[in-house]
């Protein structure tokens, strides 16, 4: 008979060629040529002003918290970062929590009870499910950015507690926007918490850059939202804002806050510099949009005015395939395939940031054309 060990390694090499069989073996590469893949939208991650901050808060504060934010971890930075932010986002009270992945499972574990119903979009983030999994609330899921759809399931499911709808705004895999203000009309109007999560969209919508939901005026409708630092904000990291009860709440019971080490005080001060900046670059907002828009067009996409163009390849094969051409020839852009998206949609995840020129945009839209024609993939792809 095996031993546990062998039957263990047996059973995960077969996964592990399993996987790769079916072509969704991942593999970790380095950044290399133009960035077309990150989520550094605005070009901040190497700013040098946001550079020197960092590095000077580190020589001062040291590098780890040492503790989490409830023992000795805690430090003015953060009280002074979660201020500002709240400023932004024009709500009473935001809480910071190490990454988004972190805040996601802390606020969806947290608030909704037995008894409750989350209504969550079908193609919401892996953290926004994971968090619902640990709640012991009904998940209800709802065809994608449908509010029709979902007023009909909500009449439908019967609920003693509380409702929950939760959405992305800007959908990170797809790059179109949830109908914010229809779900907030709805959610106002029956007393619905509505949780939104602002990752791709913070930096990227909004005249302050704060997101979708300064862009469409909903604030009050909204419970919660959750906004990434690690993307537009170019550091890591992520704030649930919404009103002080609820961040109150969040510190005394949501778990990844309260078991795990704080992140370094130097992240808290590198962000309170990109909230500086922040204001400042309205025109950049405005550039990565209209790229990514005319990007769409060049691929005969449905014009949509958001940074993330999805190039939806369907077999994982051809998308790693046409991924790695593109990398020999100086573009990094990367495929995503299931399950990080829905079977049969593996993609090209393309993502324009600040540094990217409207040259650079036309010269990708050339060569990925001249490789999909060469697989007969063009113009069918779309
Ligand atoms: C929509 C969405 N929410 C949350 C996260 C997690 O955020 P973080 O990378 O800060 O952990 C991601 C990460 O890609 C995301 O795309």
């Amino acid at each position: 008979m095996d031993t546990p060990d062998s039957t263990l390694e047996a059973r995960t090499r077969t996964r592990l060629s399993d996987l790769e069989n079916r072509g969704l073996k991942r593999s970790l590469e380095e950044p290399a040529g133009i960035d077309l893949c990150s989520n550094d939208y605005l070009a901040f991650a190497q700013h040098p002003r946001i550079r020197r901050r960092f590095a000077e808060a580190a020589e001062r504060l040291g590098v780890g918290s040492t503790g989490s934010r409830l023992l000795r971890g805690h430090r003015a930075a953060f009280r002074l970062v979660e201020e500002r932010f709240a400023q932004l986002k024009n709500t009473p009270s935001a809480l910071f929590f190490g990454s988004g992945w972190a805040a996601n499972l802390g606020v969806l574990s947290t608030f909704p009870q037995h008894g409750d119903v989350i209504f969550s979009d079908e193609l919401n983030h892996a953290s926004l499910i994971d968090g619902m999994k640990l709640s012991k609330a009904r998940r209800v899921v709802f065809p994608h950015c449908d509010d029709v759809a979902l007023v009909r399931l909500i009449g439908r499911v019967p609920c003693t507690g509380q409702r929950f709808v939760v959405t992305e705004s800007l959908f990170s895999m797809d790059g179109d926007r949830a109908p914010l203000a229809r779900y907030a009309e709805m959610c106002t109007r029956s007393d619905f918490a509505l949780i939104v999560d602002e990752a791709h969209a913070v930096g990227v919508y909004g005249e302050k850059g704060s997101g979708l939901i300064e862009h469409t005026g909903c604030k009050d409708s909204v419970f919660l939202s959750v906004n990434s630092a690690g993307k537009a904000l170019g550091v890591s990291g992520a704030f649930v804002c919404g009103p002080a009860w609820a961040t109150d709440y969040l510190i005394q019971a949501a778990r990844p806050f309260v078991f795990s080490t704080a992140p370094p005080p130097a992240i808290a001060e590198a962000l309170l510099e990109s909230l500086d900046m922040l204001p400042d670059t309205a025109s950049q907002r405005l550039m990565i949009r209209t790229l990514g828009a005319e990007l769409r067009n060049q691929l005969n996409m449905r014009m949509v005015s958001s940074p993330i163009v999805p190039v939806i390849i369907g077999d994982s094969e051809k998308a790693v395939e046409i991924s790695r051409r593109l990398r020999k020839t100086g573009f990094d852009v990367r495929a995503v395939r299931p399950p990080t998206v829905p079977e049969g949609t593996a993609r090209l995840r393309i993502s324009i940031n600040a540094s990217v020129t409207s040259d650079d945009v036309l010269n990708l839209s050339a060569r990925l054309r001249e490789i999909l024609e060469e697989l007969g993939l063009w113009p069918a792809f779309s």
